[in-house]
C-alpha cells in the first residue's frame, strides 16, 4: 500500500522510511550488512567522521514508470564513483556489485514510499560511508560504516520550470590535485558559505571558475554545466577538478545518438559563454535546471534562451532523458535497473 502521503507537495527534504540498509568494516572487512530499522547512528565522539570529515556519499533516485515498475537510472555509476571517492580518501571501498544489490534491498523494502507515476515526485537513494573508531592523531580511520537510506522527494519544479540567475564565484570550490572529482563530505561543507553567501546577494547558484586560472568554467555547487551552442552543438566543460556527474554524461549520449546534435566535452571559458544560446545545470536533483543568466562582477551574460523557459534544445534534452528514466523512450542497454515489476 502507497504510503498516505501528498506527493505533490513534498520538497527536496528528509522524511524517514522504513528501512535503511548496514554493513560494517572491521578488522580488515566488510560484514554480511543487513537492513535495520532504526535510524540513528551511534558513534565515538571522537570517531574519524566527526574530528576529520573522513566520509562520502553518493545520490540517485528510483522512479515508478508509465508501466507500473520501479526502477533505478545507472546505479553502476554510482558505485564506481563511490569508489573512485573511498579511495581519494582512504577509506575501503564496499564492493560495486554489493553497492548495486543495496540499492535494490533497499527500495525493494521501502516500496511503499516510491511515488505514483505522473506525480512528479521520486524516491532519493543516498549511500555513503564514514570512519566510524575513534581517530585524534590525522590518519585514515580503521573501522567504517557504510550506510544507505532513502526519502522521497518532491517535483523540483513546483509550478513550472523557470531560468535561474546565477553568479561567478569568488570562493573556490576544488584546488588542482584536490578533491572536486569526488563526492567528499568536505567539498559540500565548504561550499556552504559561498552558496549562502550568493543566495543572500539574490543568485541561486555559484558558478564556480578554475582556481588556478580563473579563466575557464567549472560547475557550481551541486551540479554540472550544459551549454548549447547557437547551432545546435552540446558542449559540456572539462576538467579534472569537476565531479564527473552521471547525468551530464548521460546526457551527451542522448544528445548524440536519440538527437542527433553535435557534443563537445572540451574546456569552456568564462569570456566565451556570451556566445551560447543556452544554458544549463545538470545533476540528479533536477535532471535540468535552465539558466538565464550569468553574473560575472556586473557583466551579465543574458542567454537568447531568455528569462521565461527552457531553451528548446535543453527541453529536447529533458524532455528525452527523463522519458528514459520513466520509462516512455527506450533506454541504452544497461541504463535501467528493474527493483520490482
Ligand atoms: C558537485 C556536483 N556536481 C555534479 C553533480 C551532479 O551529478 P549527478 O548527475 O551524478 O547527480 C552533483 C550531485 O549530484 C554534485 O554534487
Amino acid at each position: 500500500m502507497a504510503k498516505d502521503i501528498d506527493w505533490g507537495s513534498l520538497g527536496f527534504g528528509y522524511v524517514q522510511t522504513d528501512k535503511r540498509f548496514v554493513a560494517n568494516y572491521k578488522d580488515g572487512k566488510w560484514d554480511e550488512g543487513s537492513l535495520v530499522d532504526d535510524p540513528m547512528v551511534t558513534m565515538s565522539e571522537c570517531a574519524g567522521v566527526l574530528q576529520y570529515a573522513q566520509t562520502c556519499f553518493e545520490g540517485l533516485k528510483a522512479y515508478r514508470t508509465e508501466d507500473g515498475k520501479v526502477v533505478c537510472f545507472r546505479p553502476d555509476l554510482n558505485a564506481s564513483r563511490m569508489a573512485d571517492s573511498c579511495r581519494r580518501l582512504e577509506m575501503p571501498v564496499f564492493p560495486e556489485e554489493r553497492f548495486v544489490q543495496a540499492v535494490v534491498d533497499t527500495v525493494k523494502a521501502n516500496l511503499d514510499y516510491v511515488p505514483p507515476y505522473g506525480s512528479g515526485a521520486t524516491l532519493y537513494i543516498r549511500p555513503y560511508e564514514f570512519g566510524i573508531n575513534p581517530v585524534i592523531g590525522v590518519k585514515p580511520a580503521d573501522d567504517y560504516q557504510f550506510r544507505m537510506f532513502c526519502t522521497p522527494v518532491g517535483p523540483y519544479f513546483k509550478g513550472g520550470v523557470k531560468p535561474i540567475v546565477i553568479r561567478v564565484s569568488d570562493f573556490d570550490r576544488a584546488a588542482p590535485k584536490g578533491t572536486g572529482h569526488i563526492k567528499a563530505g568536505l567539498n559540500y561543507a565548504m561550499s556552504l558559505h559561498a552558496i549562502v553567501d550568493a543566495h543572500n546577494k539574490g543568485y541561486a547558484e555559484n558558478l564556480y571558475p578554475d582556481s588556478a586560472t580563473r579563466t575557464k568554467v567549472e560547475e557550481t555547487g551541486g551540479a554540472n554545466f550544459i551549454f548549447i551552442t547557437k547551432d545546435g552543438t552540446l558542449v559540456t566543460p572539462k576538467s579534472d577538478t569537476i565531479l564527473p556527474s552521471i547525468t551530464r554524461r548521460s546526457l551527451m549520449v542522448v544528445a548524440e545518438k536519440y538527437l542527433g546534435m553535435k557534443v563537445e566535452h572540451r574546456e569552456v571559458f568564462l569570456d566565451e559563454l556570451s556566445d551560447f544560446a543556452e544554458c544549463g545545470l545538470c545533476g540528479t536533483a533536477a535532471v535540468i535546471s535552465p539558466v538565464g543568466k550569468i553574473d560575472d562582477h556586473g557583466k551579465e551574460i543574458c542567454f537568447p534562451s531568455g528569462m521565461e523557459d527552457m531553451g528548446p534544445w535543453t527541453k529536447k534534452l529533458y524532455d528525452t532523458l527523463t522519458g528514459i528514466q520513466m520509462g516512455r523512450i527506450e533506454a541504452p542497454e544497461g541504463w535501467i535497473k528493474v527493483i520490482a515489476e
